[in-house]
């Protein structure tokens, strides 16, 4: 077994790899200089014709935390395959931490935990055993495994369930220990696939937190998801990805304030009248009978909205923004139907 000095260990299926030097990558997590996970013109062509790929280059800091975002079919999962060796590239280039993945595959994979979106544990074992398991199948001695298991089992907090059959954990449990095992090799750059696909919000939250608590501790995280909302919570930087293009690409903030509409619900003293009033380059409709859904330029004045609603007799007593601004940024890079099919695929 071989470890380097960032704790980060060989795969034991890389028999080879124990007894040759291993380049150092040209970098560490330390040196900003070398992106965590360089992919340059990546293309993919699957054997059934269909082009998931088109040319995707795009760059990871080191300490980043980066959403993969996009509808389903978008090619989320055929990138995270082939950075992380489990699908052949058709033609580009991928690094990590400097590493050419086609060049030296096993020091490039030796920096990569990966949480696939499907549970592939089993189920029949105890988190324990599985994170130990885990570790030894990377050529971790076992006596550090115990030590790391008992730190990744809390840190998920999971370690009253250490020695329960993993069968009965609750779903967000089974998750937290998807990620809990990935972390064992102590990954440079954490690569999780729709972690939080199809849990419900509180779970979903739990899991935040732990990643956040991960990448704070210095981790790299790139994530999929089609949760916008998840995007906006978690990560400094995406790409919005659709049917294999990057469409737009960039800090989460600089992405969000592109947006020159801004939408808010205003909650109404009383009831609202039959008909609204009219305010010019806005668009103001009924939520319900209490309830407006207002629509206007981000540059607009306010103040004109509500001396507009006070003349109409209407006095809004709160009101909220709508938290939609993710989703409207998404509608308008991908076009009207990407919305239609994310709304089929949830
Ligand atoms: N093994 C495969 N063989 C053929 N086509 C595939 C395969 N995997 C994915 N695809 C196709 O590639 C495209 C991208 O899929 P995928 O990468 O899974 O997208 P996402 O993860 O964003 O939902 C889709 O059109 C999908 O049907
Ligand atoms: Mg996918």
């Amino acid at each position: 077994m071989t470890q380097d000095d960032s704790g980060a260990i060989a795969p034991a299926r890389s028999s080879a790899m124990a007894s040759r030097a291993v380049a150092q990558p040209s970098g560490n997590a330390r040196d900003l200089s070398v992106p965590a996970l360089r992919v340059h013109e990546l293309r993919k062509t699957y054997d059934t014709g269909v082009e998931a790929l088109k040319g995707i280059t795009l760059d990871v800091q080191p300490g980043d935390f980066y959403a993969l975002l996009g509808p389903n079919g978008a090619g989320k999962s055929t990138l995270i395959g082939i950075v992380s060796s489990l699908v052949n590239k058709t033609s580009g280039d991928v690094r990590i931490f400097g590493v050419d993945l086609s060049a030296d595959r096993d020091a490039a994979m030796r920096l990569i935990g990966l949480v696939p979106q499907e549970m592939n544990f089993n189920f029949f074992e105890k988190p324990f055993d599985i994170l130990v398991n885990y570790a030894g199948f990377y050529g971790l001695p076992r006596s550090e495994a115990i030590v790391r298991a008992e730190e990744e089992l809390k840190r998920a907090q999971l370690w009253d369930k250490a020695h329960s059959m993993s069968r009965t954990l609750s779903g967000g449990m089974k998750r937290r220990l998807m990620i809990a095992r990935a972390m064992m090799t102590r990954p440079r750059l954490l690569i999780l696939d729709e972690p939080t696909a199809g849990v419900d919000i509180e779970i979903r939250r739990g899991m935040w937190k732990t990643l956040k608590e991960i990448n704070a501790s210095g981790t790299t995280i790139i994530l999929t998801t089609h949760y916008l909302e998840e995007a906006e919570n978690l990560c400094r930087h995406l790409a919005i990805i659709d049917r294999g293009t990057i469409v737009e690409q960039g800090p989460m903030r600089a992405l969000l304030a592109k947006l020159d509409v801004e939408g808010f619900l205003l909650d109404i003293e009383g009831t609202l009248p039959a008909t609204l009033p009219d305010i010019e380059g806005t668009a103001l409709l009924a939520a319900d009978d209490h309830t407006l859904d207002l629509e206007m330029p981000r540059a607009m004045d306010l103040n004109r909205v509500f001396a507009t609603l006070d003349e109409a007799g209407i006095r809004v007593r709160s009101m909220r923004t709508k938290s939609n601004r993710l989703e409207e940024l998404f509608v308008r890079l991908t076009g009207d139907d990407a919305a239609a099919r994310r709304e089929q695929a949830a």
